[in-house]
């Protein structure tokens, strides 16, 4: 079958998404640097090669395909600490796996919160029966946008690690971006000169033709809240949820939480203009924006059009669980036959560290799943492990103690969105679903790798534990993670051996799993 070759470096770049200039973190290709990362598109089946040279200075990194399942080859996985070594400054790392399943994916930094300084990208797998095939199509990301990298707030929690989780030094809403673009009002920095910020950045605009239906594949690449999404006077037909086919329904906005993705339908029916695109984010209501324009109409245009969005205010600011209802017959779910319970805290206020069954999550001296290969004692006390056997079915009940939602994330496999409920904190600690006798759907549940656990709430999902590796289980807010709020699935069974090259020795001896990076 085919293969597609990818080459990169990653480097920085000195740049100004939204006006104002800091350090970015890019990817370079035959065409130059690229900030969000280049697009992977891919058949469904087709065997990838990505070769990921470090090009950062004093940095580590890892990338991770989310959503792809990496069935038969958890060493793709790209995460720093279980299913690999970092690739160390210079060093690189050849990422090769089957793309599947088919769907709207995107990649992203696996070490620390790096991806929040610009590492990622979408990775689209084509369906070659795909019935929007045929559809002039957008990847839209969103996301939230700082002046500072996350690393520079090593500086205001020491030690971050692993005795706390690193906060964003501006962990307010700063600006937000659409594919890497948005526009920060330069006047409200105190040292402002053209030098650091550039007044009028321009928006992300998105050309169509009037009356044409669109495809826009949306991805929240953000890193601490939940959106919600609009585009002035056009109406949203959602048709698929992380890569699933949904019967197609229409809405006027989304609520989509972080490393989730919406494949919309988006018809040009309005007088041709320019439109605003909106994501407004959850509990703080900051809003940031593109430009849906229609051809024809200049680019010096700027839209005066109105919404019809009114914020979500809901008590949980979760994307809602129904009606994602999937119209995929082949996704039925099995009687569930394990029970993982797993609750969620923090040290409170600060949350510099989370806990899952009161242990925080920390990263292992040796990837997991070399230590699963090589067959020797897991580190069960600090990474957090729970075992399962290959093809065993799980339920996984989550506690939330705390008073945000979480975006969780599987890796390894999808899951069966089997219900979920708000409780008061003390409800929440006595929260039994058995005991409750609380219904859970099994009728053509959503199917999805990334779900929002509401604040104060349960959750229940449910997946078929057939893959065999080392997965991380996680809140997909850097901070969170950072901060110990995960922990790692080990589905034991026949472990593929890693390819010729694949680093199982550490390649050097520092024992620090991140470097603080430079400024440029
Ligand atoms: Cu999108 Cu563990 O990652």
């Amino acid at each position: 079958s085919k293969a597609a070759q990818y080459e990169w470096t990653v480097r920085y770049a000195k740049t100004n998404p939204d006006g104002v200039f800091r350090t970015v973190i890019g990817i370079v290709d035959q065409d130059g640097w690229h900030f969000p990362g280049p697009i992977i598109n891919v058949t469904e089946g087709e065997l990838v090669t990505i070769l990921v040279q470090n090009g950062l200075p004093t940095e580590s990194t890892s990338i991770h395909w989310h959503g792809q399942v990496q069935y038969k080859t958890p060493w793709m996985d790209g995460v720093q600490q279980i299913t690999q070594y970092p690739i160390f400054p210079t060093q690189s790392f050849n990422y090769t796996f089957r793309a599947s399943p088919s769907g709207t994916y995107w990649y992203h930094s696996h070490t620390g919160g790096q991806y929040t300084d610009g590492l990622y990208g979408a990775f689209i797998v084509r369906d070659v029966n795909d019935p929007y095939r045929d559809l002039p199509e957008n990847v839209i990301f969103i996301q939230e946008w700082y002046h500072k990298t996350i690393t520079d707030s090593f500086d205001i929690f020491t030690p971050h690690y692993p005795d706390g989780g690193v906060y964003h030094p501006e962990i307010d809403f700063v600006s937000g971006l659409f594919n890497g673009k948005g526009r920060y009002n330069c006047s409200l920095l105190t040292d402002f000169d053209n030098d650091t910020c550039t007044p009028n950045s321009p928006y992300e605009r998105i050309i169509v033709n009037y009356n044409q239906t669109y495809r826009f594949r949306l991805i929240s690449a953000g890193s601490q809240f939940t959106y919600t999404f609009s585009i002035d006077k056009h109406n949203l037909t959602i048709v698929a949820t992380d890569g699933v086919y949904v019967e197609p329904y229409t809405v006027q906005k989304l609520v989509i939480a972080i490393g989730q993705r919406y494949d919309i339908l988006v018809t040009m029916n309005q007088p041709p203009a320019a439109y605003w695109m909106r994501a407004v984010t959850s509990r703080t209501f900051n809003e940031s924006n593109g430009i849906l324009q229609y051809s024809n109409v200049p680019n010096s245009v700027e839209p005066d059009s109105t919404t019809f969005l009114t914020p979500f205010k809901t008590l949980n600011d979760s994307e809602p669980l129904v009606p994602t209802n999937q119209n995929s017959f082949t996704l039925q779910p099995p009687i569930f036959k394990k029970v993982a319970t797993l609750n969620i805290s923090c040290n409170e206020p600060i949350k510099s560290k989370c806990f899952v069954n009161g242990k925080q999550f920390m990263l292992a001296d040796t990837p997991t799943l070399i230590t699963m290969y090589e067959r020797q004692p897991a580190p069960h006390n600090i990474s957090n492990i729970i075992d399962f056997n290959e093809n065993d079915t799980v339920l996984v009940i989550v506690n939330n103690f705390i008073n945000i939602s979480h975006p969780m994330h599987l890796h390894g496999h999808g899951f069966f969105v089997l219900g979920a409920g708000p409780s008061s904190l003390t409800d929440a600690i006595n929260f039994n679903y058995q005991r409750d006798n609380v219904a859970l759907n099994y009728n053509n549940p959503p199917y999805r790798d990334t779900v929002s656990l509401p604040q104060q709430s349960w959750l229940v999902i449910g997946f078929t534990a057939n893959n065999p590796g080392s997965w991380l289980f996680h809140c997909h807010i850097p901070y969170d993670m950072e901060a110990g709020m995960s922990v790692i699935f080990n589905v034991n069974g026949t472990i593929s051996p890693p390819p010729k090259d694949f680093p199982i020795v550490r390649p050097f001896s520092s024992r620090a799993p991140t470097f603080r990076m430079q400024n440029i």
